[in-house]
Order: structure tokens, then C-alpha cells, then sequence
């Protein structure tokens, strides 16, 4: 998953690719690199670490340029093999984000060029390349865009011609013109100081941009037809995109839930009756009677609560896959199954590749996303939007329990739709679930308390996080939380699984958090906790408040206000989250940008 940014037309053009590549950093920020279309040449400019150091190119006199934010998938981190790539004779610059599988077929292609990286993408300018004595340049890139296999979006740029010319096959692209200015990129996002209209483009499109004339023509390279496209008002719900008084993004996407849960809330529900903000269709729930949730990380984890609850109120078979394994097992589907699809950033090339599998199968697609315009909602047979606005830190958390608030939604809905509950049911559930976002501030006020936990044992290296029914989830989000910022091995388990070989783990060194609020499994769980204690574990508990008798088992609690069983993951998850900042913060890591990771993953 990288990231893509193109500009050409009036003004400094490196500023403009710059502060694209800067808003694409949460793509991946393991190196960069910009290639500016002077009078008479390009002007390339590439570097280990993030884009911030470019402002030197800003004095170069430039009316075009490439620009490409790398997260590494083919070659190791290094300055050859960061993006533009070039051909031998340096006339062909070219971006690329995702993965082209036929490199080594293609290289018979290029026979007796010398190759400077690791890379998959340096077959593509050489390629283009290779065919201008007898083609265009855009011709030369339609040539080869069909030879390509695998999924791509890539940029290329002529040294001695005035064209621009991008291309899409299942890597996420946009392009968009406001009079003489043209822009491509890997999100919409990033195009909001620029327009408010963008060209969606969908896979095996090619866009060619005139730079003499700012003129704009799109290209079908599956079928070879030239399409008419034309631009869309994205409506993309961009909330102040700047960090604030926030020492971290994450931070403030932690204290931003409130709000979040609300705005959703609103969106969605009138006189707490459900209308969804997006008319699901008549068709999407009729006649379905099992359910297969696909989604990856901490969306899959939100898909495992959905489980729960729409098992327990709809009566209805649910699973909860993992997308990259649904979509190579050959699942068994049919036309009563609902896939329920989960992402945030919409692009996750795994749960892409689910839902086209799905789809093949006669499944409906139902996602619940966090970005408008995105691929899995435009792919989708329904798509219901959370109001999480953009979620910048990498570690997701206002999208997660956003996602739950939709996801909780979407199970009243059914359930009623099933009259498996009644109305009066649903307006009970509606006035709990009403009253989280209030429940949710008093829990975000423990700071102070969840700091004095983090100075105990920031420097642990392992931790187990233990929950049981609802909150079993919330256990594994609050492992992968810790794990993704502050790189301590955590691992959540059921905490009745722990019996079964995770607690020859348990000594004084190990912390083990757990979720024990007072539900049905209240009492198991402390007899869990007492198993640890008597084993010199340390025990961090998530309790209801008042709860007297685990402050004698437990050497810190985290107290959260009581809500109904089913909505209290939304209260439990939030003092994880704050417990895995501040360890994370104390260890010096980087937070809205952790090694290795990325925001959106569109590679497989
Ligand atoms: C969560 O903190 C991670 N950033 C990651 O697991 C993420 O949830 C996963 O990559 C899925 O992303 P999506 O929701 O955009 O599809």
C-alpha cells in the first residue's frame, strides 16, 4: 500500500505533490520520491524516510510531476528501489502502488536492460519505453497495460512529450480536473484543498491527460474503448483533518469517539426509529437466512462482536471470516447468504477480493465503511457509512467503534425486519445505546489512573488480554492495539481458553488484562483472575464501577460506568486503547505511523 500523487498545471508544482504525498503518508511512509516535468527534462528527487525533507525541490520550475510515498512489498527499504522507476535512457518516470505478478515473464520484453532495483514496478518504464519508436507515449502505455497481471495503479510521465497518464486495475486511484489544473491520487482525501469533483475511476481504466491543451480523455484497456467519464461531487466527510492540541492523531481519534457515536447515531436514527442515512434497497435482507461477516484486523474484530449480537437477537447463523482466508477456501454460499463486509478505509485489497469472490458465488454484499467513494463501496450491493470522518492514525479506533454502532444498528434493523424483537424492544436498546457516548467521556476522564498503570509496566514485553461472550473481541482488539504501537507481543484469548496452555505463561513478570464486567460470566471470570494471582501474575482489570470484589483480586482497575451486557464493548475497548497510547507514547514509538504499517493495506 502506497501512495500515489500526480499534479500538473500552473503554480509550484513540487509544493502541491509534497503536501499530497504528506496527506498519503498513512499509506506508507518508508520512503519517497518526486519527478518534476521541466522545460527540457526531469528533475527526480528520492529519499529513505518521509516526505517532509522534499522542500527543496520547491525551486524547481516545474509544470508537471509524479510523486510516490512507499511502503515496501518487492526490494527492502533503500533509495534504488523507492519510486519514480525510469528506463535506461531516464525518459520514462513512472509510480506504482500494488503488485505486478508477471514481472519475470515481462522481462523477455526488455532483454538486455540493465535493471537498478529490486522492484516489480521498474518493469513498466522500460516496458513503455521499449515501444516509443513505433508508438505514442500514451499509446506505448496501452500497449502495455494489458500485458500487465496482478493488481496496480500506476503514473507515468513523458520527458519529451506533454502527457500524463495513469492507470487502474485494483489499486485504488482518482483522478480529477479543475480547469487547468489536473491532479491524480490514491484517495479523494487528498484532493479536498484542490476540488470537490473527482473521475471515480474504476478498474481497467486508464486516464490521459493533454497538458498543451488540459484536456482529459479515459481509456477502457480491458476492452480497448475510449469511455466518457465524468466528474463526481464526492461528498466526503472531511472533519478538521489537523492534529490539534493532540500530541498524536491517535489521541485525538480516542477523545473524538464521543462525538463520533453521536454524529452516527444521528445520521441514522429519527425519534429512535432506524432510517439509515443510505437507502439499503428492498432486496438486500429478503429471503436471507445466514450471514458471513468478511473483514481483516481490527474491522474483523468489530465483525466478532457483530456475531454476538446478531446471533442472540436475529436467530440467525452468522460467521465471521478473516477476508484473505475467505476468499481462497472456496467458501459455500448461495443466494440467501448476506455477506456483511467491514473496512474503514474501503481499500483493503484482501476484503475487496472477498466481496468479488462473494459476489460471484450469488452472495449480496452489504459493507459498512468509513469512506464514501471508496472501491468497497462502489463495489458493494449496499454500503452503510460510518460518520468516524477521516481516521489518520494508523491503529484504528474512532472507525472500530463507529463500525459498531453501525453494526449494532444494522442487527435492530434485521431483527425487527425479522420480528424477531419488538419495536418497543428496539427503542429500549436505542435509548442504551443513546446514552454511550456520555458513558464513553466518563471513561475517556481516567487518564491520570491508566498512566499510573502504563509507568508499572511499560516495559514489559509480553502481555495477554483475556474477555469472555461480547467482550472476547474486545480482548483480541486490545492485544493488536498494544501490539501495532508500542510493539510489545500481546495476545488476546477467551479467558476460559487460558486453562488450555496460555497460562503456563503467567509469572511475575507476565500482565494480563482483563475485561471482567458484571455479566453472566462474571463470576468465571474471577476465578480466572485468582488462577493468575496464584501463579504471581500481575491482573489489570476493565470493571463496572462500585465493583468491590475485584479491587481484592486485582492489582489496578480500571472502573467504566454499567451499560446493558450487549453495548458494553463500547465502554470496555476505550481504556485498551489508552492503556496502549501511553505505553506506546512512554516507549517513544511512532504512533500515528508504526513501523511496518500501514493505513490502508491494498496489497495482498
Ligand atoms: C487496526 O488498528 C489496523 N490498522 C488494521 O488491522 C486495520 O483494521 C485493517 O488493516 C483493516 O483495515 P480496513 O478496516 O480499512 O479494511
Amino acid at each position: 500500500m502506497c501512495g500515489i500523487f500526480a499534479y500538473a498545471g500552473p503554480g509550484n508544482c513540487a509544493e502541491v505533490i509534497i503536501n499530497g504525498l504528506k496527506s498519503l503518508e498513512y499509506r506508507g511512509y518508508d520512503s519517497w520520491g518526486i519527478a518534476l516535468k521541466t522545460k527540457n527534462n526531469i528533475e527526480l528527487k528520492k529519499s529513505v524516510g518521509k516526505v517532509s525533507e522534499a522542500t527543496e525541490l520547491e525551486a524547481v520550475k516545474a509544470y508537471a510531476g509524479i510523486g510516490h510515498t512507499r511502503w515496501a512489498t518487492h526490494g527492502n527499504v533503500s533509495i534504488e528501489n523507492s519510486h519514480p522507476h525510469t528506463d535506461s535512457e531516464k525518459r520514462i518516470y513512472v509510480v506504482h502502488n500494488g503488485i505486478i505478478e508477471n514481472v519475470a515473464e515481462l522481462r523477455k520484453f526488455v532483454s538486455g536492460d540493465r535493471f537498478y532495483s529490486k522492484t516489480d514496478t521498474e518493469i513498466i518504464p522500460k516496458l513503455i519505453a521499449r515501444l516509443l519508436n513505433r508508438y505514442s507515449f500514451p499509446a506505448a502505455v496501452k500497449e502495455v497495460v494489458g500485458k500487465l497481471r496482478g493488481n496496480f495503479a500506476f503514473v507515468a510521465i513523458d520527458r519529451d512529450s506533454n502527457y500524463l497518464v495513469a492507470a487502474r486495475n485494483g489499486s485504488p486511484i482518482v483522478a480529477a480536473l479543475n480547469r487547468n489544473k489536473f491532479y491524480i491520487s490514491s484517495d479523494l482525501q487528498s484532493l479536498v484543498p484542490y476540488t470537490d469533483k473527482a473521475f471515480l475511476m474504476n478498474d481497467g481504466e486508464m486516464a490521459i491527460y493533454n497538458l498543451d491543451d488540459s484536456s482529459v480523455e479515459f481509456y477502457n484497456f480491458l476492452d480497448r474503448k475510449e469511455i466518457i467519464k465524468v466528474q463526481e461531487n464526492y461528498s466526503v466527510q472531511f472533519g478538521d483533518c489537523r492534529r490539534g492540541d493532540f500530541k498524536h492523531f491517535m489521541l485525538k481519534e480516542i477523545f473524538e469517539q464521543p462525538v463520533r457515536l453521536r454524529q452516527t447515531f444521528e445520521v441514522n436514527v429519527t425519534d429512535f426509529d432506524i432510517r439509515f442515512a443510505q437507502p439499503l434497497g428492498a432486496g438486500i435482507f429478503k429471503d436471507i437466512n445466514r450471514i458471513v461477516i468478511i473483514a481483516c484486523g481490527t474491522s474483523w474484530h468489530a465483525g466478532l462482536v457483530a456475531e454476538y449480537w446478531l446471533e442472540s437477537l436475529v436467530r440467525m447463523p452468522v460467521e465471521v471470516e478473516y477476508a484473505s482466508e475467505f476468499r481462497y477456501r472456496s467458501p459455500v454460499l448461495s443466494a440467501d447468504t448476506l455477506i456483511i463486509a467491514i473496512s474503514q478505509s474501503g481499500e483493503t485489497a484482501d476484503t475487496i477480493a472477498g466481496i468479488k469472490e462473494a459476489k460471484e458465488l450469488g452472495a449480496r454484499v452489504l459493507s459498512v465503511c468509513n469512506v464514501p467513494g471508496s472501491t468497497i463501496a462502489r463495489i458493494s450491493d449496499a454500503t452503510v457509512f460510518t460518520q468516524a470522518g477521516p481516521e489518520i492514525g494508523v491503529a484504528s479506533t474512532k472507525a472500530f467503534t463507529t463500525q459498531l454502532e453501525m453494526l449494532f444498528l444494522l442487527t435492530l434493523y434485521l431483527a425487527q425486519y425479522r420480528q424477531k424483537i419488538s419495536p418497543k424492544d428496539v427503542i429500549n436498546y436505542l435509548k442504551n445505546l443513546a446514552e454511550i457516548p456520555e458513558k464513553m467521556e466518563r471513561v475517556l476522564g481516567k487518564t491520570e489512573q491508566i498512566i499510573k498503570i502504563m509507568e508499572a509496566h511499560y516495559t514489559v514485553s509480553n502481555a495477554l488480554f483475556l474477555g469472555r461472550g461480547v467482550n472476547y473481541p474486545i480482548a483480541l482488539e486490545g492485544a493488536l492495539k498494544l501490539k501495532e504501537i508500542s510493539y510489545i507481543h500481546a495476545e488476546g484469548y477467551p479467558a476460559a481458553e487460558m486453562k488450555h496452555g496460555p497460562i503456563a505463561l503467567i509469572d511475575r513478570h507476565m500482565p494480563t488484562v482483563f475485561i471482567c464486567i458484571r455479566d453472566q460470566s462474571y463470576e468465571k471470570v474471577l476465578s480466572n483472575i485468582q488462577e493468575v494471582k496464584a501463579r504471581n501474575g500481575i491482573v489489570i482489570a476493565v470493571a463496572n464501577d462500585n465493583d468491590k470484589r475485584i479491587t481484592e483480586l486485582a492489582d489496578h482497575v480500571i472502573f467504566i460506568p454499567e451499560t446493558i451486557v450487549e453495548l458494553s464493548p463500547f465502554l470496555t475497548v476505550v481504556p485498551l486503547q489508552m492503556l496502549a497510547y501511553y505505553i506506546a507514547d512512554k516507549r517513544g514509538c511512532d504512533i500515528d505511523k508504526p513501523r511496518n504499517l500501514a493505513k490502508s493495506v491494498t496489497v495482498e
